[in-house]
């Protein structure tokens, strides 16, 4: 089974980096170009114990990273991780929720 993960922040990245860990074949996906080119590398943005150990251990193997939403074409689960900042009057902000739908 194919798992996409779009949006590699907390939620994301923790989710992308596990299923792997699993064995399942996973596509993280963000508009962040910077922090998907450190993910190519094995390097972490963020730190829980052991993710980065387990990231190396899957990167560019079942654990893929890019920009590109054309990899997420022959995706069998999608899993929607983007933020959804609250505005001031304390709602939450969809717009990359909706956006990332979108692409
Ligand atoms: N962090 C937590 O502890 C936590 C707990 C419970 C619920 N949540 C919820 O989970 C969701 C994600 O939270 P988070 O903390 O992981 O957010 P985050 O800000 O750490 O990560 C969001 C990621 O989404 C990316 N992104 C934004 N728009 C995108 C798009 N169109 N396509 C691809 N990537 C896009 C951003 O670049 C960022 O890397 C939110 O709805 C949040 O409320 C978070």
């Amino acid at each position: 089974m194919k798992i996409g993960v779009i949006g590699t922040g907390y939620v994301g990245l923790i989710q992308a980096v596990g299923l792997a860990s699993f064995n399942y074949e996973v596509v993280g996906i963000d508009i962040d170009s910077s922090k998907i080119e450190k993910l190519k590398k094995g390097i972490s943005p963020l730190y829980e114990e052991s993710l980065e150990d387990i990231l190396k251990k899957h990167v560019n193997k079942n654990l893929i990273f890019s920009t590109d939403y054309n990899l997420l074409k022959d995706i069998d689960i999608i899993f929607l991780c983007v933020g959804t900042p609250q505005d001031k009057s304390g709602k939450a902000n969809l717009s990359f929720l909706f956006s990332a739908v979108e692409n």
